[in-house]
C-alpha cells in the first residue's frame, strides 16, 4: 500500500516533496518530473526555486498531467499557461522540455498518442506529483476511468467543473472536455507522490488509500503502485483508519529510504 506521511501543514508538505525532487535532480540532472496543476502542488513549486538554486536544471524535463480541450493555450487558466507561470518561469526551465498535452481541437484525435510517445521517448516519468479531486480523480481521470487507460480525451464531471469554477468567471466557462494522462500512464511513473490538504479531501484520501481498489474512485489506483507516497495534512488525514500506524511507521522510517 501507499506510504502515508502526515504533516502539520501544506508548507511542510511542500518542503518535504521539494527536498525529494532536489535529491533526484542532484543524482540525475536529466530527471523527468510529472507535474500537477490546481492549488495542491503550489507549496512544492514555491519551495523549489530556492532549493534548486545553483543546480543545473537545463536538462530537467517535465510532463503535465492534463489540459483543457478547446481552451486557447494563451488563456491564463490553460494548463500550459499555469505550468509556465508556476513552474517553468520560477525554476528557469527550458519551456521546450516541459510538455503539456495539447488540447487544441485541431489534431485532438492523436494528441493522446503523441503525448504517450513523448513520455516514452523521455525515458518515462521519475516522480509524478498528484493532487486528488473531491470526486477521487487523479489527473482528470474521473470515476469510471480504466486502470489501463493512457492519455486521452475525457468529459469532466459537473463536480470537477464546479470545483474549478474558481479559476474562471463562472462554471459555464470551465471547459466540458479535457485531455489527461490515463491511470495506466500514471502507474508507469517510477514514484507517485499524492498530496492533499484540508477536510474537503479527507473522504477521497481515505478511499484512495484504504478503500477498495475501484475505478469508481480513480485515486485508489495508487494502491497498485510499488512506490506511492501520500503526503497529507491532519485535516486530509482525518478519515484514515490507520493514521496512528502511518505516524508510527514514518517516525521509525530508515533514513536511507528517502521519501
Ligand atoms: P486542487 O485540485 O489541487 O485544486 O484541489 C486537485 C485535483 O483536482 O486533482
Amino acid at each position: 500500500m501507499a506510504e502515508v506521511v502526515i504533516v502539520p501543514d501544506a508548507a511542510s508538505a511542500g518542503r518535504l516533496v521539494a527536498d525529494e525532487i532536489v535529491r533526484l535532480v542532484r543524482a540525475n540532472p536529466a530527471t523527468v518530473l510529472g507535474l500537477a496543476t490546481g492549488s495542491t502542488p503550489l507549496p512544492v513549486y514555491e519551495a523549489l526555486p530556492a532549493r534548486l538554486a545553483g543546480l543545473d536544471v537545463s536538462r530537467l524535463r517535465g510532463f503535465a498531467l492534463d489540459e483543457y480541450v478547446g481552451l486557447d493555450v494563451s488563456h491564463p487558466e490553460s494548463y500550459r499557461s499555469v505550468i509556465d507561470r508556476e513552474v517553468v518561469e520560477p525554476l528557469g526551465l527550458d519551456p521546450a522540455r516541459v510538455r503539456v498535452p495539447s488540447g487544441a481541437l485541431d489534431g485532438i484525435e492523436h494528441a493522446g498518442d503523441d503525448y504517450e510517445e513523448a513520455i516514452l521517448a523521455a525515458g518515462g516519468i521519475d516522480l509524478q506529483i498528484l493532487g486528488i479531486g473531491t470526486d477521487g480523480h487523479i489527473g482528470f481521470n474521473e470515476p469510471g476511468s480504466s486502470f489501463a487507460s493512457l492519455t486521452r480525451v475525457k468529459t469532466l464531471t459537473q463536480q470537477t467543473r464546479e470545483d474549478n469554477a474558481r479559476f474562471f468567471d463562472s462554471v459555464d466557462d470551465v471547459p466540458m472536455h479535457c485531455i489527461t494522462q490515463g491511470l495506466g500512464t500514471i502507474l508507469r511513473a517510477r514514484h507517485l507522490v499524492l498530496l492533499a490538504f484540508g477536510e474537503g479531501k479527507a473522504e477521497a484520501v481515505a478511499g484512495a488509500v484504504e478503500g477498495p481498489v475501484t475505478a469508481s474512485l480513480p485515486g485508489s489506483a495508487i494502491q497498485l503502485h510499488p512506490h506511492a507516497t501520500v503526503v497529507v495534512d491532519e485535516a486530509a488525514a482525518s478519515r484514515l483508519r490507520f493514521a496512528d500506524y502511518y505516524r508510527h511507521s514514518y517516525a521509525h522510517k530508515p533514513a536511507w529510504q528517502g521519501l
